[in-house]
């Protein structure tokens, strides 16, 4: 009797929870051609982690009157953008200043946001939920509300082995959650891989897109690869492709205080971007066709700080495409396009 007491002692405190259950390894859906991407150590991609992230993501009690989620502005619908609004609204209705940023690939970030504020996903977190013009909360708050439910303290104590969640564990469950969106099986990937061919069309704007800019050189070039190349299609670099003839966004420069960084904004990745209009940090391009023309005939070589590349193009007389090679350069972007971003059962809501 007393040793079936005793049993019993230990099987209750093991059920109480004293030691964690193991947690399962995420197995990240890396696309072919991609190099391995690199995972912060301390914080290893679990099956419970990045559910729980997920479901910290589309949940509206981390905002202050429990009405808006990450999701709100970042929707599957739209690549991750918010619904192809120039600015999004916060819970109070106050608006903000820059356009909604694509959430897929986060993995070979090292700099988040437009200027670059940001270096880990963890700590952005807390951005968001504390923007007045956001979702006005505090953190604290959010970290009272988790620890008043039920749910999700078992869901943090599965994932993370605490028994208080703490912002800590708020940050690494979202972080997991980001890390986890991959995106890399659009048309042109297809193409890489041999597995489907092209159009003309699109195949002219990919040869224009990695062409050199040089009036010059035998075959005419945008010069797009420059700034938008590699797996990714960015350089991951801040630099001004000037837009503007006076800087009015500070960009990198706001965030440095260096003279020489003012108006340089992050070379955002081009993958899924039929998907994300409107275009530009302050989303003032409506279509693609309007940024190619830019890029062809708009833009300011007069810009404080503009890309020396971006620079000698003006000077030179500007792209000079023509319509036909306009259109191809707009249907090479459209072969990026990835829709498993929005069909994907693993980025979707879970509350549904
Ligand atoms: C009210 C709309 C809104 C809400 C809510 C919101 N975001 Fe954003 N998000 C934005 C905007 C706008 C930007 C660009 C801001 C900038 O660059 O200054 C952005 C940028 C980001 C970026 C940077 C991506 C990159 O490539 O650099 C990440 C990551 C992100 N948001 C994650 C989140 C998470 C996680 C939440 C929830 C905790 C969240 N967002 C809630 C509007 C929102
Ligand atoms: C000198 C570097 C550079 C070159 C060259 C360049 N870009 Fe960009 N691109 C950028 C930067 C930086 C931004 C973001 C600027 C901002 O919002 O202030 C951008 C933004 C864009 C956007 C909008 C992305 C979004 O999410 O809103 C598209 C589309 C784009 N570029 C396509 C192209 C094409 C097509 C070419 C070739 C004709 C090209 N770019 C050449 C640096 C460059």
């Amino acid at each position: 009797m007393k040793y079936f007491a005793l049993t019993l002692i230990a099987l209750v405190a093991v059920s109480c929870g004293e030691n964690p259950p193991p947690t399962t390894p995420f197995a990240l859906n890396v696309p072919q051609g991609f190099p391995p991407p690199p995972i912060p150590e301390d914080n290893p991609l679990t099956v419970e982690g990045v559910l729980l992230g997920r479901r910290l993501f589309y949940d509206p009690i981390l905002s202050r009157d429990s009405t808006q989620s990450c999701a709100s502005c970042h929707s599957t619908s739209f690549g991750m953008t918010d619904h192809g609004l120039q600015f999004s609204v916060g819970i109070t209705g106050a608006v903000g200043d820059r356009n909604s940023m694509p959430l897929h690939n986060l993995a070979y970030h090292t700099a988040f946001f437009w200027d670059g504020r940001s270096p880990m996903l963890r700590d952005l977190t807390f951005i968001p939920i504390e923007d007045s013009r956001e979702m006005d909360h505090s953190v604290e708050g959010v970290v009272a509300k988790l620890n008043a439910s039920p749910a999700y303290r078992e869901l943090f104590w599965k994932a993370f082995g605490v028994k208080t969640v703490t912002a800590e564990e708020l940050g690494l469950a979202a972080e997991q959650f980001m890390l986890s969106i991959m995106s890399g099986s659009s048309k042109f990937d297809r193409f890489a891989r041999g597995l489907e061919s092209l159009t003309p069309e699109e195949d002219l704007g990919l040869r224009l897109f990695n062409g050199e800019a040089n009036p010059n050189a035998p075959m005419r070039g945008a010069d797009c690869f420059h700034c938008h190349g590699g797996t990714l299609f960015t350089n991951h670099k801040f630099v001004n492709n000037g837009l503007d003839s006076v800087i009015t966004d500070p960009g990198l420069g706001g965030v440095t205080g260096n003279p020489n960084d003012m108006g340089k904004f992050k070379v955002p990745s081009l993958r899924n971007i039929a998907y994300t209009p409107p275009y530009m940090h302050d989303g003032r391009f409506q279509t693609l066709m309007e940024v190619v023309d830019f890029y062809n005939s708009g833009t300011h070589a007069n810009s404080p700080n503009i890309d020396p590349a971006m620079g000698d193009i003006i000077r030179s007389g500007g792209l000079g495409l023509n319509l036909q090679e306009r259109l191809a350069l707009v249907a090479f972007l459209n072969a990026l396009t990835d829709t498993s971003i929005e069909s994907d059962t693993l980025f979707q809501n879970p509350f549904n």
